[in-house]
């Protein structure tokens, strides 16, 4: 099994991914409480990652027993590191691919992810498939993915934050994933025999310091040096908003419009 990914398994990606959860907190609590993942007794988070889902399922849905799977031993790693370090009872980690799933035994009350189908186009079908085999009937599937990157822009308008966008769309595309699977998740899903509960879409205006608009500075500090040695944005792009940020907190009244983001809550029959 490759344990990596396009985005990349190392701890600085640990640390962007802790504050992303921060940054898409109260959106990710609104959709847990909206799928009543409360109630369940059994939760299967799919591409946990280093686990700030999977601590959001286990405080949340304290009546859960969570099983928290990745591909990546170092995210597994950190997770296990933080069960214990934090004594916690319920939950389990379950190094695998997502793709070994129809190999695991169990099946759950409800399957959770955050930011994972988008990496897996290729496998969509069959990985949505082994999703519904592994739900007890009734059980639901709750996905939160990017419904576009095409809307982060800003105000006052500039073309180097505009690039930027465009790379990060071509990033997912080269490597085999799609910033845009929100626009397809549902017709995948009702193919795979689910039936669509909920659809919604959070996101939006983000004034200077918001943590949406620290959350794309941070992917900016994070990713553009790669997009440039991969040639999906130019280095006068690059230079132009390396100042951008600070220079953007001084203007009066600049905000970021985000990336828009689906929730979806969709059920197996019983
Ligand atoms: C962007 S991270 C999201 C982590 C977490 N869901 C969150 O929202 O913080 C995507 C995760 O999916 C995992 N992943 C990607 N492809 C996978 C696969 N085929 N099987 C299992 N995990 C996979 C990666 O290792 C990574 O931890």
């Amino acid at each position: 099994m490759s344990e990596n990914y396009f985005l990349g398994v190392h701890q600085q990606e640990i640390e962007r991914l802790d504050r992303q959860h921060l940054a898409w907190q109260p959106e990710t609590q609104a959709l847990i409480q909206l799928a009543k993942l409360a109630d369940c007794k059994n939760i299967l988070d799919l591409g946990c990652g280093p686990g700030f889902t999977t601590f959001e399922l286990a405080n949340t849905c304290p009546k859960a027993h969570i099983t928290a799977l990745d591909k990546a031993s170092l995210y597994q790693d950190y997770l296990g590191f933080q069960i214990q370090k934090r004594k916690t009872q319920n939950i389990a980690l379950l190094h695998a691919d997502i793709l070994d799933l129809p190999k695991q035994e169990g099946l759950y009350e409800a399957v959770f992810c955050r930011w994972f189908l988008a990496f897996l186009i290729a496998d969509l079908p069959a990985v949505l498939e082994a999703i519904y085999k592994k739900l007890q009937p009734g059980g639901v599937f709750v996905a939160m993915e990017y419904l576009t990157l095409d809307s982060f822009t800003c105000v006052p308008a500039n073309e180097s934050f505009d690039a930027n966008t465009k790379a990060w769309n071509q990033f997912y595309l080269n490597n085999g994933g799609d910033a845009k699977i929100g626009t397809y998740l549902p017709s995948f899903l009702e193919k795979a025999g689910f039936t669509i509960e909920s659809q919604t879409c959070v996101g939006g205006m983000a004034p200077v310091q918001h943590r949406w608009w620290n959350w794309w500075r941070d992917a900016f500090n994070d990713f553009a040096s790669t997009f440039v040695e991969q040639g999906l944005l130019a280095q006068a792009d690059f230079d132009a908003l390396k100042n951008y940020w600070a220079e953007q907190e001084k203007i009066k009244n600049g905000f970021v419009y985000s990336a828009v983001i689906t929730q979806i809550v969709a059920r197996k029959a019983t």
